[in-house]
């Protein structure tokens, strides 16, 4: 199977004209159209692009990621004209949320199309629907002319990417083109809804939240609060896969650091590098707290985010592997409150963290 000589990253200027950058776009527009894979920024993570309609390179997608094969994948469009390309009978209800939070980070379970092959969908006859916000993302689709699947652009296992050296770092050789986008806006993956069932159902938390989507149709949705058990099959398969984990061990702060809780005892104990992700609303105690741990600790990596749980879900991807490259043994984070996209947060926190979360 093809491996690359290079993988070529483009860094688009503003015009994509006749520039060296635009005659690049060009061809990898082109290049994803043909059946190759073309890497490209969202404004949620970067995504792993391939032709919809091709069936050989959506298998190529699962084999490049080492992606299981009974986990669907979304199709990206640019524009609402084309929903009809790959879903049939899509109720008011569905256009009615594109309208409104498209594009953006939305994703929708739908009718899938005949001529889309059922391994976009691992075999359902549903499909997954988005129309990604980033400008180069919409430029790529609209180039290649066709709807693109487009999984997050990792290995299978390691946390998404949110910055285009996330993905050479995971795909170089693998991939002939990487777009280079900056830093994604976002930075967790787009929400995904089922309106499927009798009731709609948010199977995987993002930025487009419970609370948006109630205020716009005026019903109830239910969350995606509730785990599943291994033997359950999940309605998103890709919610039961270990994801989002960086090779460090992940511990949960709470939302309120106090002065005397154990863990900055145990922070104090660990051997090696550590790294800390903490709100940049930090009290004076906590703050001399911290001067002390570095005293003790001079191993430790402290990183503060600024925005509350926005600037925590567009950070955390990034400290992730950043505290990987710099062989961290251990990471801790704090968590946000529960609200608006600290929801998302704390879901992609949760499954990193395999479950430890120590008391404030
Ligand atoms: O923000 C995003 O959605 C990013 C960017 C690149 O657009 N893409 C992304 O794709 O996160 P991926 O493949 O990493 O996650 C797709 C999720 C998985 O949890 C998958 O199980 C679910 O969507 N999914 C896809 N098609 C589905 C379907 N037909 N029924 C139920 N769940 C589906
Ligand atoms: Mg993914």
């Amino acid at each position: 199977m093809t491996d690359y000589e290079q993988t070529v990253v483009i860094r688009p200027s503003d015009e994509c004209g006749d520039t060296e950058s635009g005659l690049l776009f060009q061809k990898a527009a082109a290049a994803l159209r043909g059946g190759e894979l073309v890497a490209f920024p969202t404004e949620t993570v970067y995504g792993l692009g391939a032709n919809a309609f091709l069936d050989d390179a959506v298998a190529e997608i699962y084999r490049v990621k080492g992606r299981p094969q009974d986990n669907p994948l979304i199709v990206h469009l640019s524009a609402l004209e084309d929903l009809h390309r790959v879903a049939v009978g899509v109720s008011g209800t569905a256009l009615k949320l594109f309208q409104k939070f498209s594009p953006g980070p939305l994703t929708l379970i739908l009718r899938r199309h005949p001529h889309v092959p059922s391994r976009v969908s691992a075999g359902r006859d549903t499909v997954a629907v988005r129309f990604p916000a980033h400008p180069l993302a919409r430029k790529l689709i609209s180039m290649a002319g066709v709807p693109v699947v487009a999984p997050s652009a990792n290995l299978s296992g390691k946390p998404s990417p949110t910055r285009a050296w996330h993905v050479l770092a995971d795909l170089e050789h693998k991939v002939p083109y990487i777009i280079d986008g900056g830093p994604c806006r976002v930075g967790l993956e787009s929400t995904v809804l089922d309106l499927s069932g009798e009731q709609a159902a948010i199977l995987r938390p993002g930025a487009v939240t419970a609370e948006m989507i109630e205020k716009e149709l005026g019903v109830h949705v239910l969350g995606a609060g509730i785990p599943l058990k291994d033997s359950e099959t999940p309605k998103a398969p890709g919610m039961k896969y270990r994801h989002y984990a960086p090779r460090a061990k992940v511990v949960i702060l709470p939302v309120e650091l106090t002065e005397n809780a154990p863990f900055w005892e145990q922070m104090a104990g660990r051997e090696g590098k550590i790294g800390l992700f903490l709100n940049s609303q930090l009290s004076s105690e906590i703050r001399s707290k911290l001067f002390q741990l570095q005293i003790v600790h001079p191993d430790l990596l402290i990183e503060l985010f600024d925005h509350g749980a926005e600037g925590a879900a567009a950070g955390l991807f990034d400290f992730f592997r950043r505290m990987d490259e710099a062989g961290c043994s251990a990471v801790f984070v704090q968590s946000e409150r529960e609200s608006g996209e600290g929801a998302a947060y704390m879901n992609r926190l949760r499954k990193a963290a395999s479950d430890e979360t120590l008391p404030g």
